[in-house]
């Protein structure tokens, strides 16, 4: 028998393996960091093994490229990564034996680093061009996708490319999107999501308008760096580490966005500090951002007393400096 999903006798949950426990995240309605009529919901994807909503991605990027062959048995992977995609994919290199290694800004916090070498990941770090400290930009990971790509050129590994490959898109919209549905009982108004190569915004909008076209999708952005939204790029450091990258995503699309939304850097930090001490969850600053917009949306008036929005905390808090 299958171990998958399998439930013993207490009604726990028991896997075959680490990546068997990916996705099925729980909701969590936040209600200290928001009060009223309108109910706000964290799906904890920070709690997967990787630590972060790119599990998925990488999980299904992976057993993707094995089943078509264009992944052979023990063959090498890179990814260029702000640590998060290079955690989710060193956990299932690791389960599948391939070694990994991933390439990524020296302005990602150092404690990616530490955690992709913990899982067995080779790191490479890459000189930022133009970012700070905490503060990467889109030509910083440029020069890290650049450093990947001639690796894989040199040494023949499997490059995963995330912004191009669909791979997060689909997990997103199989996976979160009915996820969702199904916590709610289809009683979602709203999904609200900050958004680096797309993946998670696009899957689970998607997902979720499949189901029903009136479900306001809202996209997250850093203030001053609000491309999507089509405005003009003002700053492009910013402490949402992981999106924001001032470029659209090669798999964007423009027909899933209802609204846009920026957040500042001390909007996430007041709010990163607050989830973690008034809800019990330590999250990063992209979560944060998500929750604060997610909670300025149901404070819009749009959305009637008892609706549900869903926001997704991408990673845990213990990813940054
Ligand atoms: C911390 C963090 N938040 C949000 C995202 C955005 O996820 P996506 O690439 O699905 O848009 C990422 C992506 O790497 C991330 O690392």
């Amino acid at each position: 028998m299958s171990m998958k999903n399998m439930l013993n006798n207490g009604g726990l949950k028991i896997y075959a393996n680490a990546l068997d426990s990916i996705g099925n995240t729980p909701l969590i309605r936040l209600g200290r960091v928001h009060t009223g009529p309108v109910n706000v919901w964290a799906k904890m994807e920070c709690i997967q093994p990787g630590g972060s909503v790119k599990d998925r991605a990488a999980k299904m990027s992976i057993e993707t490229a094995l089943q078509t062959g264009k992944l052979q048995p023990g063959q090498s992977v890179v990814e260029m990564t702000s640590g998060n995609m290079g955690a989710g994919l060193a956990v299932v290199c690791g389960v599948y034996g391939h070694p990994f290694i991933a390439t990524m800004s020296e302005g990602n916090s150092p404690q990616r680093a530490v955690m992709l070498r913990g899982l067995g990941a080779e790191v490479v770090l890459v000189p930022q061009v133009n970012g700070l400290p905490g503060q990467v930009t889109g030509d910083d990971i440029e020069a890290a996708a650049q450093a990947a790509r001639r690796i894989a050129q040199e040494q023949g590994a499997y490059y995963v490319d995330q912004f191009h490959a669909p791979h997060g898109i689909i997990a997103h919209e199989q996976g979160t999107a009915q996820e969702i549905l199904t916590a709610l009982d289809g009683s979602v108004d709203a999904f609200v999501a900050i958004v680096g190569s797309g993946g998670t915004f696009v899957g689970v909008s998607r997902g979720l308008k499949k189901h029903n076209a009136a479900i306001r999708c809202v996209a997250v952005e850093p203030k001053d760096a609000e491309i999507l939204a089509g405005k003009q790029i003002k700053k492009k450091q910013h402490m949402l580490q992981g999106t924001g990258y001032g470029f659209i995503p090669p798999l964007w699309d423009p027909s899933l966005p209802d609204a846009f939304m920026a957040v500042s850097d001390e909007e996430a930090q007041v709010m990163r500090y607050r989830l973690a001490a008034e809800e019990g969850l330590y999250v990063g600053f992209s979560a944060a951002a998500n929750v604060v917009a997610a909670v300025k949306f149901a404070h819009s008036g749009v959305l009637h007393s008892g609706a549900n929005i869903v926001t997704i905390l991408c990673d845990t808090g213990l990813k940054y400096s």
